[in-house]
């Protein structure tokens, strides 16, 4: 298997400093082939240590100003953050527009952070597989707007179906393959991710796909023992 990406997204996770070093250094003694990314909330990025690569859950558009409660691309670089993910179904689902999502890749392609699009917000269980790129289509052509080809060759795509996330229910892996192709042709992306409750269980099933670059695992990064088994696949 080729070196794959494997982020994790923490979310609002854990609740405390304490909690966050212990979950990383259970993980940090595992060795991994693969390019590990660990995205915890904010406030901690600056206090943890890693053999691995850190990364954010957002990042704000604007480098400077009068912008309350932001947190932008130069703040992050300094921190080591390497990644951004960016446009999760989280944010999209309390109101984030394509038209912010691009400003963010933009700002994050500004700042040399590697933007991990997420697309998958709106897609059911029970649309067909039509509808679904339909759908994700729609998300990536907006939000790649005006992204030059050489920036669109640094863009990490994740496909994430929003009935997958966080349900135990993930998707077919031979879906999830010919999803990421389609995304790789006709947007002229080199990376696609795959995301929605992977597991130890599940993870090398996507991984063994050509296609799939990586995983963006949310709940199972969470838990040590589980994390530590897919990024030692
Ligand atoms: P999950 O989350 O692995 O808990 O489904 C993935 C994500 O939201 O990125």
């Amino acid at each position: 298997m080729k070196k794959k990406i494997l982020i994790a997204n923490w979310k609002l996770n854990p609740l405390s400093l304490v909690q966050a070093k212990a979950l990383l250094s259970a993980v940090n003694k595992t060795k991994s082939k693969h390019e590990v990314v660990i995205c915890p909330p904010y406030v901690y990025i600056g206090l943890l240590k890693t053999k691995f690569k850190l990364g954010v859950q957002d990042l704000f558009w604007q480098d400077s100003g009068a912008y309350t409660g932001q947190i932008s691309g130069p703040m992050l670089k300094e921190f080591n953050a390497k990644y951004a993910i960016i446009g999760h179904s989280e944010l999209r689902a309390i109101g984030e527009s394509d038209h912010e999502i691009n400003l963010k890749l933009q700002a994050a392609l500004r700042n040399k952070i590697i933007p991990i699009l997420c697309v998958g917000y709106g897609v059911t269980a029970s649309d067909t597989e039509e509808d679904i790129l339909f759908n994700i289509q729609s998300q990536l052509a907006n939000g790649l707007e005006d992204i030059s080809k050489e920036n669109l060759s640094k863009i990490i795509v994740a496909y994430e179906p929003v009935w997958a996330i966080g349900t135990g229910k993930a998707a077919d892996p031979e879906h999830a393959e010919r999803v990421a192709m389609f995304i790789k042709i006709k947007f002229k992306i080199s990376k696609v991710l795959y995301g929605g409750s992977s597991n130890a269980d599940n993870a090398k099933s996507f991984l063994e796909k050509s296609h799939i670059d990586g995983l963006l695992i949310g709940g199972a990064s969470l838990i040590a023992e589980d994390f530590k088994k897919i990024i030692s696949i």
